[in-house]
């Protein structure tokens, strides 16, 4: 009898990054401003702010980040090492075309993804590409206010055919918009969207909520997602290409049937929302009285339901960190999240930055994502951010990122047991990096430390991990030894 708790021979092992996270150089080789080039450093007290020009007396992450830009050879050589099959980065769409509305790209920009490329090919590891990971040209957002405005779906066009043509024989799995969800959550406009002004142009208000424009914005996504997957499939019909949401899995807190319809209402709206219209080609029927009460009204051309519907994509992927509870009773104690908080669940653990810890929670959600769609899924991000220290020996025995990491393993291998078809899992992030939500460094994922802190300080000379063995344990025994 064949043993069901394994993992399939094959199975795409590896980490993922994201290059404004990573990269640095933000100005080098022709690069131009992206958005989040213009986020400052936060932290869990202090929220990152937007800067519209830049402010000599702030601290931008991004620019150095852990300047993987000059030492990609290392750290790729790192990846091997430990056995990745797999690794997921973003191209940088500010390299390739710096404000976004040339006509011809930067030929630096292409050539050091080329690099990239030929580096990976090396040690034989499969790219996973994400086209935008939340990195827009902030020139577009000054001009057209970002993807509020139908003209992005053209530039972002000329950017995904440049990258598609140029890697179509080194790329086969493509992520067309990181967590194109995070849009639908509220003041989420600039990060996900590029946008800075409200109808009237007036700069954007940060603190209040703008559905019109989101929503906008998001329909754009959607259309430019789904020409890019037609426009693939003819460069190369080998293309797989796949949606990506970021899934804060919501539990009702109680079986009060409030909570549960509270719990449906927030998965439809904030989760498979996206999902739906990615893989299925139309907006779903429980969108309709959602729109209507938060008075938003789409502007839609002839054409574009055909192209959502053609556009659609192949495989599932998603970032999970933690699950939280929704509940009918307002005074119910709140806990913090990845983009988005909820209601404490009593029966979870939290991180240091207040993430509930729920590794059951990750089986749950290959099960509801696998029995909506019945297409492959992977998991593009999965990981602990921590503070690590290093003892007198120089050695940073982050047992409890190895604690985390095998319980959500050890669940995938049940749900694969149990008929999912998982088919990847790309850890966040294998090397430590900026923190999207505080522009940390502090806050550290990887199975490898860069000496970089936030105050900017630091060697950027990169270290192994305890976890770094034992993850290429987990890769060699092909998930048997956990
Ligand atoms: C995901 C993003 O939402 O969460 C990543 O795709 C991000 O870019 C990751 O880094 C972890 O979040 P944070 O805020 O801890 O960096």
């Amino acid at each position: 009898m064949n043993n069901l708790y394994q993992f399939p021979k094959g199975f795409l092992w590896g980490g993922a990054t994201a290059a404004n996270q990573i990269e640095g150089a933000w100005n080098e080789d022709g690069k131009g401003v992206s958005t989040l080039d213009m986020f400052t450093g936060g932290s869990i007290h202090q929220k990152r702010r937007i800067t519209l020009e830049m402010d000599p007396a702030e601290r931008y992450p991004t620019h150095e980040a852990i300047d993987f830009y000059h030492r990609y050879e290392e750290d790729i050589r790192l990846f091997a090492e430990m056995g990745f099959k797999m690794f997921r980065f973003s191209i940088n769409w500010t390299r390739i075309f710096p404000n976004g509305d040339e006509l011809e790209p930067n030929q630096k920009g292409l050539e050091f993804y080329d690099r990239i490329f030929a580096e990976l090919k090396k040690y034989n590891i499969e790219p996973l590409v994400t086209i935008a990971h939340y990195e827009f040209p902030f020139h577009l957002s000054k001009t057209i206010n970002g993807w509020a405005s139908r003209e992005m779906i053209e530039h972002y066009l000329r950017y995904s055919e440049v990258i598609m043509n140029r890697y179509k024989d080194d790329v086969k799995y493509w992520i067309p918009f990181n967590e194109i969800n995070c849009i639908t959550l509220s003041h989420k406009a600039y990060q996900a969207g590029g946008i800075i002004s409200d109808e009237n142009g007036s700069l954007i208000d940060l603190t209040k909520d703008n559905a019109q424009l989101r929503f906008q914005a998001l329909h754009h996504q959607f259309v430019a997602s789904a020409l890019t997957v037609m426009k693939g499939k003819e460069i190369n019909p080998n293309f797989q290409f796949g949606s990506m949401l970021t899934h804060f899995t919501f539990y009702p807190l109680t079986c009060n049937p409030e909570d549960i319809m509270l719990a449906t209402r927030e998965m439809q709206m904030k989760i498979y929302f996206c999902s739906d219209v990615l893989h299925r080609g139309y907006y779903p029927s429980y969108s309709k009285l959602f729109f209507q009460q938060e008075g938003v009204t789409l502007q839609q051309e002839p054409g574009d339901a055909e192209i959502l519907r053609k556009g659609t994509v192949d495989f599932t992927t998603f970032s999970y960190y933690m699950s939280v509870c929704v509940s009918s009773d307002p005074n119910q104690e709140q806990t913090g999240g990845n983009l988005l908080g909820g209601v404490k669940n009593p029966y979870l653990q939290e991180s240091e930055w207040k993430w509930q810890i729920d590794p059951i929670g990750l089986r749950y959600t290959l099960h509801t994502l696998y029995d909506r769609y019945q297409v492959p899924l992977m998991i593009a991000e999965n990981g602990l951010g921590a503070v690590d220290t290093m003892d007198e020996n120089g050695n940073i025995n982050d047992d409890y990122r190895i604690d985390y990491l095998r319980e959500h393993i050890k669940e995938m291998k049940q749900a694969i047991a149990e008929g999912v078809d998982l088919i990847g899992y790309t850890s966040w992030a294998c090397i430590d990096s900026v923190s999207l939500g505080t522009g940390e460094m502090k806050k550290r994922y990887g199975f490898i430390y860069v000496d970089k802190h936030d105050d900017g300080t630091g060697s950027l000379k990169r270290i192994k991990k305890k976890s770094f063995d034992w993850y290429r344990e987990v890769i060699a025994s092909n998930g048997e030894n956990l």
